[in-house]
């Protein structure tokens, strides 16, 4: 069974991420979510908030599964009994940091190889944090993000037109 990690910070999860996990779904057995614990970093939504928007938004696909994860990204690969990471590329400005920490990866665990999805070029552009910034300026970000996300971020923020 080909199982794969999908891993991020999903602060919060936008439809660039949920397309990368519908087409990652279609290719492989079982597609674990796993969103990182990072203490050093305090997030908009809380982990547990943010696996539970992935578990809502993602309830529709059979084979994904939403987790927390702390420590290396290679010792909850081999936790779960994964063999694959997942990450998307919006564009060529990410390739750089993405095969930076695909080479760790690789060093830390020969067994586990990373795949690259490309997004699709409609969410080229959309990233968790300009989300952050738009929507902290009152604006909403229908279209960027799943609604379920887009109604949590204007209870968040004051957004004054969603
Ligand atoms: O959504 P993000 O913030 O781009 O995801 C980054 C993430 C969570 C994939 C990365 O920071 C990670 O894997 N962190 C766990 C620590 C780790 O394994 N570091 C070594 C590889 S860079």
């Amino acid at each position: 069974m080909n199982i794969a990690v999908y891993p991020g910070s999903f602060d919060p999860t936008t439809n660039g991420h949920l397309d990368v996990i519908e087409r990652a779904a279609k290719i492989v057995d079982k597609l674990i979510v796993g969103v990182l614990i990072n203490p050093n970093k305090k997030g908009l939504f809380t982990v547990e908030e943010r696996v539970e928007q992935l578990k809502i938004i993602t309830a529709h696909l059979p084979n994904v599964e939403i987790k927390s994860f702390s420590g290396l990204l290679v010792d909850f690969a081999r936790s779960v009994e994964a063999r694959i990471v997942i990450r998307g590329l919006r564009a060529v400005t990410d390739f750089e940091y993405e095969f930076q920490m695909a080479l760790t990866n690789r060093s830390l665990a020969e067994e586990i190889e990373t795949l690259f999805i490309p997004t699709s070029a409609h969410y080229m552009y959309v990233s968790s944090s300009m989300v952050k910034e738009v929507a902290s300026f009152g604006k909403g970000v229908e279209g960027m993000v799943p609604e379920l996300v887009q109604k949590q971020m204007a209870d968040k923020f004051i957004v004054k037109d969603i």
